[in-house]
């Protein structure tokens, strides 16, 4: 049986950093709420206009590329996993082909929010499962701080940018992506969306003026969602794979909220010192966080070592991937 295996994992966050004492100087908001509420400390905005999402993922991609030794030319398929793309069409994934010289690859764009790298890697295991695919790219970015007011205390402390890159390659070893649990309910659109710029309420003056092309959010009824389902799926792909709290080495839980990232691990009976987290560092980068968790902790990862990523986002959206890490992350430099 031919298994999709993570082989690189590489990342990229824009230089400028914003920190909540930042913050504190242009919005009603403590360093210490936004701390005990989050976790969140500081995040990375990109600062410069003319660049935009596609920049960062080209920046993780090209660096995965020379992680693995691999040439852009060799890229088969690359799927970008966004709710910020460059531009509505066409799809950033192409623009990203276009800029590294990935001529062969084809690509398209995946919407999923906080839950689009998990889709992204459960889809693109399919191509390499199917022996069609030996060279799969997932990147995960996000440009948050382009959809975000920063005169909205709830919404702007919350969110930063940043991208991450993985590659997929076959392998009949018994590592890779093992299983995957994935879910959306329109029901939720309402509580997390962007209320303009689709054909729905296309843009203008008016749309503007009432700062519809922001994200807009109703905090508690996200969270909890989020807590219920993040745990639920986690803990459900346990119980499907006949795996207990030891089993598992990691858990890379997506960076929205501190206390839901604890929620689902006591729910799954894994303790701290088995839980990724960099929100206090990167914020929320929606799309990017699981990739850059696995970048920040690649270095601590063993062939062979279980891992549970779980999500919840927009949508909604939430799901979870088991795989077996195929390589030794500490021979491999960031
Ligand atoms: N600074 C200070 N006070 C604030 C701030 C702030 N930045 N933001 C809100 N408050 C105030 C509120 O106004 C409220 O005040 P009130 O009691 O006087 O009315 C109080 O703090 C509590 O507000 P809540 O919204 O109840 O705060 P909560 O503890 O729920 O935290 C948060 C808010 C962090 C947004 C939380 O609800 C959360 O994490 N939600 C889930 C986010 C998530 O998982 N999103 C999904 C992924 S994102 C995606 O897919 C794009």
């Amino acid at each position: 049986m031919i298994r999709a295996a993570i082989t690189a994992v590489a990342g990229f966050l824009p230089d400028n950093i914003v920190t909540n004492f930042d913050l504190e100087k242009i919005i009603d908001t403590s360093d210490e709420w936004i701390t005990t509420r989050t976790g969140i400390k500081e995040r990375h905005i990109e600062n410069d206009p003319k660049k935009a999402t596609s920049d960062m993922a080209v920046e993780a991609v090209k660096l995965l590329c020379k992680k693995s030794g691999i040439s852009p030319e060799d890229i088969d398929l690359l799927i970008c996993a966004t709710v910020t793309p460059d531009m509505v069409f066409p799809a950033t994934s192409n623009i990203i082909c276009a800029k590294i010289g990935a001529k062969k690859a084809w690509g398209y764009d995946l919407g999923a929010a906080c839950s689009g790298f998990l889709f992204a890697v459960s889809t693109a295991s399919q191509f390499v499962e199917t022996g069609r695919y030996k060279k799969v790219v997932v990147v995960g970015a996000d440009m948050m701080s382009r959809i975000i007011d920063y005169t909205d205390r709830t919404t702007c402390v919350i969110f930063g940018d940043g991208a991450g890159a993985i590659l997929l390659e076959p392998t009949s070893e018994d590592v890779g992506v093992m299983d995957f649990s994935l879910h959306t309910d329109g029901n939720g659109a309402s509580h997390l969306h962007m209320k303009a710029g689709g054909s729905l309420v296309p843009a203008s003056h008016d749309t503007v003026d009432k700062k519809m092309h922001f994200v807009h959010q109703e905090g508690q009824a996200v969270f909890k969602h989020a807590v219920y389902n993040m745990a639920e799926v986690s803990a459900n792909i346990m119980k499907k794979n006949n795996l207990t709290a030891d089993d598992i080495t990691w858990l890379a839980a997506h960076q929205a909220n501190k206390r839901i990232i604890q929620a689902t691990s006591e729910r799954m009976g894994i303790g701290s010192e088995k839980v990724m987290m960099n929100i206090e560092r990167y914020g929320n980068t929606t799309a990017g966080t699981i990739p850059l968790l696995l970048w920040d902790y690649e270095k601590h990862l063993k062939k062979g070592d279980k891992l549970i990523l779980s999500a919840f986002g927009g949508g909604f959206t939430w799901g979870a991937v088991y795989l077996k890490w195929a390589y030794d992350g500490s021979k491999s430099g960031k």
